[in-house]
């Protein structure tokens, strides 16, 4: 099916199950440990071997030497493969550095051995028996002193989000040069881990040429197609099953070392192996989210109106790597006739930078929306009044094209009045609870919304239970529940006559989990497949498929209705489709808004920042389930509350490579760190964006957080920090 004209009113709008909360179907398993994560398929693969990963100890150098004698004939040790007896490997589209290295070593911790044992504990040991000689290499690690040099650089986001190395609307350097009133500062914010519950984690089985995954990732298709490649073996021969996937946060869009060297050991071995990423070795194996360098200038006029508004960002990556898109929100969320949004890429030795929820956005709001809070004040205006002033319904760069749907202004106000904003002092440290100082800041949310053509098999029983089937992964995001949901409204079901099955490259390809892309997308897929079989259906029964009705069970066409299972009674029936999409997201401008209102308390003694009260408004068209929305909306504001004031990879710019690679060292929010949070969704369906007239909201919750945390600190401190994350001494 081709989406290429707003939707119309369509079966969904009925909003008897869409829409409505429910719990998650996939709960009760997860909740009594019975869902089968990457690690636990037990049942399907017996026999199998443990392996361990070797981690390159040097950040950019060669290998010298392997010694691999000693840990061959530890106990039960099956099989050792490195680089050197791997065969040939290509590199998958999406894949930056090689997933084994050797003898050339191209970050630390990249894989440089995989040792197969009987046990998972004989597997370790005798990995610490594994004796490499390195050739340390010149590596460059430091990325204040590579920015000084570095390029301009466009970049995909890896998701797909295209930017220009450097955009200019009107003359930004003149206008901004005649200001009144003007702004210049410099954010940075740190490289993060993705700090995933489950780890990376594969069972890799082959039988004759054929490779069975099983494997957490959040990109079924992608990742058929880039294990192939690096195997170098036809697509049709690998398989990948991902039914559950204990979160991704970015850090499983791609194929990553597990998967790839349990491919490979399984074949050395001739036997089935599982492997997961050791915790201490995750930070730095797989990707994270490159540290930025940003500056932002704004010029306006006295009673607030921006005139020229610039944002520039410089970060690193490895040799062919990308800039994280920091500025991609800028071009977009104020007006502004002078403009001008550039990146800077850095080429660096450390660890693959990439995607990791809200790519771009989220480092970019985290500077972006200080600046403005800061604007606002120099100015002497709410930083409410100053959004809203500066509020535009069109592309500032396009002004033909308008924005589908737009409500920042009502995602403010409401807020503003739910969360008691006009008790807020405008002058800082004006507030003190006992030793606390307490303040509250404010931030736009901003996140683009992205099409992608998605999949689904729909099968009718003759129990009368429809079953969807689709690659689509649930990362614990509620894709199940959506997908049940949609084809229980589309077939007039009850939620219970549906069955979901995910995660499975057998199945038709799917949107993935990305880019806050896969509840929209995948679900349009589903709708995509049941309109086929509705059709099938009414075909069946001898109905006018263009004026059926499905509900309650009942299948009606005129003046007469079916019980739904009569249709399948002499056999199953089938409705398969793929939803695509045609050039309404570039006629309109896309995008999610939302506003975050923080109160934090900072210990006047010790500097030590509590978060006191949260809330999110957010406006990203029809919620398909408010309850799994709500739930990845609080799930990004906790991981916005770790952005600002926790969450850093600390570099080591001599030996390159990032310090605190655990999770004892790599600080994220725990339950005590949160309070109370509070979320509300605007009423809004975007007929733009595609049937379920829906977009998404998981990464929308997070862009923003920072900085709504950091104009609270500001607040109650009169301290402003623009270094991220807000550690206590920064407010000395
Ligand atoms: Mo997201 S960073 O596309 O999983």
């Amino acid at each position: 099916m081709k989406f290429e004209t707003p939707a119309q009113t369509n079966p969904i709008d009925r909003l008897k199950v869409v829409g409505q909360a429910h719990d998650r179907i996939d709960g009760p398993l997860k909740t009594s440990g019975l869902a089968t994560y990457a690690y636990e398929h037990h049942r399907e693969v017996p026999n199998v071997a443990y392996g361990y990963v070797v981690g390159s100890a040097v950040g950019k150098g060669r290998i010298k030497s392997l010694g691999l004698d000693e840990a061959r004939r530890a106990p039960g040790v099956v099989t050792i493969v490195t680089a050197q007896d791997a065969g040939p490997l290509g590199k998958g589209d999406r894949n930056t550095a090689k997933l084994l290295g050797g003898p050339e070593v191209d970050h630390y911790h990249q894989a440089v051995a995989v040792v197969v044992a009987e046990t998972f504990e004989q597997a370790r040991a005798a990995a610490a028996l594994v004796r490499v000689d390195y050739e340390r290499g010149d590596g460059r690690f430091d990325l204040d002193e590579l920015l000084k040099t570095a390029p301009l650089t466009g970049g995909d986001s890896q998701e797909g989000s295209g930017s220009s190395p450097e955009h200019r609307v009107g003359k930004f350097e003149e206008a901004f040069g005649a200001a009144p009133v003007k702004l210049d500062q410099r954010y940075t914010t740190p490289d993060q881990s993705h700090a995933m519950m489950e780890p990376h984690a594969t069972i890799a089985a082959w039988q004759g040429d054929e490779l069975t995954l099983w494997t957490s990732n959040q990109m079924i298709a992608w990742n058929k197609a880039d294990m192939a490649k690096t195997l170098g073996i036809p697509k049709e021969k690998v398989r990948l099953i991902s039914p559950y996937v204990g979160g991704g946060f970015g850090g499983k869009l791609f194929l990553r070392a597990d998967a790839l060297m349990a491919a490979l050991a399984a074949r050395a071995a001739k036997r089935p192996v599982k492997l997961a990423l050791q915790r201490p070795l995750m930070a730095n194996n797989t990707t994270h989210r490159p540290a930025t360098r940003q500056r932002v200038r704004i010029g306006a006029t006295k009673d607030g109106t921006i005139t020229a508004i610039a944002h520039e960002s410089g970060s690193g990556d490895l040799e062919n790597g990308g800039p994280e898109t920091a500025v991609n929100q800028t071009e977009l969320l104020y007006a502004g006739a002078n403009r001008l949004t550039s990146m800077r890429l850095a080429v660096l030795d450390l660890p693959e930078g990439n995607a990791m929820r809200a790519p771009g956005e989220a480092p970019g709001m985290m500077a972006l929306e200080i600046a403005i809070d800061e604007m606002a004040e120099q100015l002497g205006m709410d930083p409410i009044a100053f959004r809203i002033k500066n509020d535009t319904q069109v592309d500032p760069k396009t002004p033909t094209r308008k924005f589908s749907e737009r409500n920042l202004i009502r995602c403010m106000q409401e807020g503003a009045e739910r969360f008691g904003w006009d008790k807020r002092r405008a002058k800082p440290a004006q507030v003190r609870d006992g030793r606390w100082l307490v303040g509250m800041g404010v931030a736009a949310a901003f996140r683009n919304h992205v099409s992608r053509p998605s999949g689904a098999r729909v099968r009718l029983g003759r129990d009368g239970v429809v079953t969807v089937e689709s690659d689509m992964t649930d990362i614990g995001t509620g894709s199940y529940t959506i997908m049940a949901q949609t084809a229980a409204e589309m077939m007039g079901l009850p939620l219970d006559k549906v069955v979901v099955k995910l995660g499975d490259s057998s199945f038709p390809a799917s949107a993935g989990s990305g880019g806050q892309w896969g509840a929209a997308n995948a679900t349009s897929g589903v709708y995509a497949a049941c309109v086929k079989l509705r059709e099938a259906v009414a075909q069946r029964l001898g109905f006018n498929a263009a004026d059926v009705a499905f509900e309650d069970g009942q299948v009606r066409s005129g003046n007469r209705a079916l019980p739904l299972t009569q249709a399948a009674q002499d056999g199953e029936l089938l409705g398969e489709d793929r939803i695509e999409f045609g050039k309404l997201g570039k006629t309109f401008q896309q995008s999610t808004f939302g506003a975050h209102f923080v109160e934090v308390g900072v210990d006047a003694y010790t500097g030590v920042t509590r978060v006191r009260r949260m809330l999110a408004v957010c406006a990203a068209g029809r919620i398909l389930n408010p309850q799994t929305a709500r739930s990845q909306v609080i799930g990004a504001m906790t991981m916005g509350v770790g952005g600002a004031l926790m969450e850093e990879l600390a570099v080591d710019t001599r030996f390159g490579f990032f310090v605190n690679h655990d999770l004892a060292g790599y600080e994220v929010p725990v339950h005590a760190d949160i309070p109370h949070q509070e979320v509300i969704f605007l009423d809004e369906a975007d007929a733009t964006a595609n049937p379920l007239k829906a977009k998404g909201v998981g990464e929308l919750g997070l862009c923003g957080v920072g900085a709504a945390v950091a104009n609270a600190i500001y607040n109650a401190t009169g301290v402003r920090v623009r270094d991220y994350p807000i550690t206590l001494e920064k407010h000395l």
